[in-house]
């Protein structure tokens, strides 16, 4: 096909089966893509957006990451397996410690071997880096593609929210006393530009965007030239931070052949909705006739934000162009929005849902905590980073890498070949995009109302289902609740979160270890001493258990917490919960109150929840949480 000739010119010629790329990450000054503000963002080589990776599935990928910036950084493949080299994924402090500043991390990526192919990303994993810009469209190109035959030509469409401020402020004002109901920074803004083979498309002629930026054609300045009569796959990512997409054209139908790198049956629809991190290829068949231009429409969901701002325009437009001399059809608007469906879509690729050995029950909501701060939790848990990095505290433990105790009370261990039903419900009336490292979840179950007996709003799970959708990210409802199925069949140390990253920052995530013997056999030799050596220039520790001991139970030093007010039952935990309604009421006043010191202290309420937890699971159970069928 023609589209793919200038992009094979660009794999390495070094050394056959492997493309390598150099990514110099560096801060990159005056940006300015919304053509609103300049600002610092971090980037490649000195130049931003990062270029997009694509690569053909019979090679690997090796991806040479230097840190340039002034802390830790890692770049996480989003989606891709790593099967049984969880170390090369790139969560910091559950895959690795992070890149030193100056260091380079050689990201090894199978996917020669891993057997996946369509639209992926790459993008930072620590302490919301890719919020300010470090992050990237990677396709993945077979020779075997399912619907090469249908269409002439590909463009990947980048939606994304976007700041001016810089995401270590943002997140301070977020997770902040100040802020006790945890409202997420809202975006100032959106955008849309687009790629094809490797390159970011210009911007049109007679514009004249900020020189730093000026490359790359960003909204109005972008467009998409359309022939009359072709095909052509769209691959729509969101690389935003916190803001849902609604993605359509006008007088123009789409197609949904792919969604997260499953190929799916074709499925028309006149509109895509994408969560934070999903992606969905679509088929758009250009139109007979040129004597219009229209215009593609990307409108944020603005559901989720506390208020929109007058100076915010959550619509964005481009436009695809038949001819340079036609005017422009602009509908301009819809009058309702539509969710697509993705649990029925029907994989290409038949798999059958096995019958489950395991579930685990997620509860997720966000309060307002014994501190005064708002967090996001599952079963009453802040999600806190481990002392060890889990993938570690996998491979120093021995026989003890089993106790589930070891990782910290936000995690699970699954032996090799189980297969786990994650049963979340979402206890917040928002909904919510998660996602999985290191799997594709089968979508067995969801319901839009996980409380009621009322079987069309909570259906009961149906066994034996031939073919159930699976994807990696997956948006559960809010007050709904979805069961997704995996095989535990890649050894490691993955993360399981939120993908709005405010909510990861404050805490919605879990870890799943899985079969920790079998990792520790499979990484004989394997994981590469920079790990380790990189670790030490940070001055983490390496070995034992998250909080860095031998002792698999001995968590003391683990950071914990923040906690719910609730589990204090001290007469001070009561004031700390009256303080809870109270802030509710005066906002303000009782904020002052508590750093007046008014409330419990954090020290007394960790030791409370500590012994709590201690004392559950001596019981042989953590929270009931795991139960193993029969
Ligand atoms: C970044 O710079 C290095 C060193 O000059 C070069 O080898 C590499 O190809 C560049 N990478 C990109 C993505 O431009
Ligand atoms: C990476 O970029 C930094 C900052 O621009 C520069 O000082 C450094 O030499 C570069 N490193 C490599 C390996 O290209
Ligand atoms: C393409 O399909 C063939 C036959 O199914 C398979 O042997 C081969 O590994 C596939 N190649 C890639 C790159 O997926
Ligand atoms: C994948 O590529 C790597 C690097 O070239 C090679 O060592 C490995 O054998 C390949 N694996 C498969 C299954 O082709
Ligand atoms: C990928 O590589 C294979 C084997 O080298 C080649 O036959 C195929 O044309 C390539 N496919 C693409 C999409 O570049
Ligand atoms: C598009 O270009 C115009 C100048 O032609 C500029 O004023 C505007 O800021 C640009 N828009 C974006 C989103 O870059
Ligand atoms: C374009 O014209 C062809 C031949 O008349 C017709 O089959 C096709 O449906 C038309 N396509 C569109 C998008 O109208
Ligand atoms: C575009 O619009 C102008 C003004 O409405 C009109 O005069 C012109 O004929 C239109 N051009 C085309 C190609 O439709
Ligand atoms: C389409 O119309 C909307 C609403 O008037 C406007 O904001 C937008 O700029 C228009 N898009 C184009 C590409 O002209
Ligand atoms: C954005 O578009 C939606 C749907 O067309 C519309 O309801 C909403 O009012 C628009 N918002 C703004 C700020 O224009
Ligand atoms: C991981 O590799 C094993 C074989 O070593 C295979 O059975 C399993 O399906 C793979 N899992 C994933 C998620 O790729
Ligand atoms: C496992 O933990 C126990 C209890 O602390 C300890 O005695 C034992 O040495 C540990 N085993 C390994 C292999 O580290």
């Amino acid at each position: 096909m023609w589209c793919f000739i200038p992009f094979l010119t660009l794999l390495s010629p070094a050394i056959a089966g492997v493309q390598e790329i150099w990514w110099n990450v560096t801060y990159v000054q005056n940006a300015n893509p919304d053509g609103l503000f300049e600002r610092r963002v971090i980037g490649v080589n000195g130049s931003w957006p990062p270029p997009p990776i694509e690569v053909n599935t019979s090679d690997s990928l090796l991806v040479h990451v230097t840190n340039s910036i002034d802390k830790p950084a890692t770049l996480h493949h989003h989606g891709m397996f790593f099967n049984s080299t969880s170390w090369m994924d790139g969560a910091m402090s559950v895959s690795q410690c992070g890149i030193p500043p100056g260091q380079t991390f050689d990201y090894v990526v199978p996917i020669n071997s891993s057997g996946q192919s369509g639209t992926y990303w790459a993008h930072g994993h620590s302490n919301g880096i890719y919020v300010d810009g470090l992050r990237t469209p990677l396709l993945l190109h077979s020779p075997n593609e399912t619907y090469a035959a249908d269409y002439d030509a590909e463009f990947t469409v980048v939606l994304s929210d976007w700041y001016h401020n810089e995401q270590p402020a943002l997140l301070n004002s977020f997770i902040n006393i100040a802020n006790p109901g945890g409202a997420e920074p809202i975006p100032d803004a959106a955008l849309i530009y687009f790629s094809q083979n490797g390159s970011y498309l210009a911007p049109i002629s007679g514009s004249h965007p900020s020189p730093v930026t000026s490359a790359v054609g960003f909204n109005e300045n972008a467009t998409l030239p359309f022939q009359p009569g072709k095909t052509y796959r769209l691959r729509v990512i969101n690389m935003g931070a916190f803001a849902g997409f609604f993605f359509w054209i006008d007088g123009h139908q789409m197609r949904i052949i792919e969604a997260d790198g499953t190929d799916t049956q074709e499925q028309p629809v006149d509109m895509l909705s994408l969560s934070v991190a999903q992606r969905y290829s679509v088929l758009v068949t250009a139109r007979n006739d040129t004597s219009s231009n229209w215009a593609i429409h990307a409108n944020m969901d603005t559901t989720m934000f506390d208020k929109v701002p007058s100076t915010l325009s959550p619509n964005i437009t481009s436009t695809i162009t038949y001819s340079s001399s036609s005017n422009l059809t602009n509908l301009t608007t819809v009058s309702s929005y539509t969710m697509v469906n993705d649990s029925a879509l029907i994989p290409t690729i038949i798999s059958p849902a096995l019958p489950p050995t395991n579930t685990v029950e997620l509860e997720f909501n966000f309060e307002t905590m014994s501190d005064g701060t708002n967090h996001g939790f599952f079963n009453d848990l802040v999600y806190n980073l481990p002392v060890v990095p889990a993938i570690m505290s996998v491979l120093s433990l021995g026989d003890n890498a089993t106790s589930s105790v070891a990782y910290g009370p936000y995690s699970f261990v699954f032996n090799y070949g189980d297969v786990v039903d994650l049963v979340v419900k979402n206890g917040d009336t928002n909904q919510h995009p998660f996602h999985m490292h290191g799997y594709s979840m089968q979508i067995v179950n969801k319901a839009t109302d996980y409380t009621s007996d009322d079987p069309s709003l909570n259906p009961p799970l149906v066994e034996g289902q031939v073919n159930p959708m699976r994807r990696d990210t997956v948006t559960i409802p809010g007050g709904g609740s979805v069961t997704l199925r995996i095989v535990a069949d890649n050894p490691g140390a993955w993360l399981f979160h939120c993908h709005i990253e405010w909510h990861l920052e404050s805490g919605l995530a879990v870890q799943f270890i899985t079969a920790p013997l079998e990792a520790q056999e499979r990484a004989q030799g394997r994981v590469p001493s920079f790990m380790y050596e990189q670790c030490a220039a940070l001055g983490m520790p390496t070995v034992g258990n998250a909080a860095g001991h031998a002792d698999p139970s001995d968590l003391s030093g683990l950071p914990l917490g923040p906690w719910l007010q609730k589990l204090g039952w001290l007469p001070k935990g009561i004031w700390a919960m009256a303080g809870c309604v109270l802030t509710a009421v005066i906002g303000i006043v009782t904020v002052m109150w508590y750093a007046m010191g008014g409330s419990i202290t954090e020290e007394e309420m960790e030791e409370e929840a500590r012994k709590r937890i201690e004392e559950k699971e001596r019981k042989g159970k953590f929270f009931g949480l795991i139960k193993r069928k029969s």
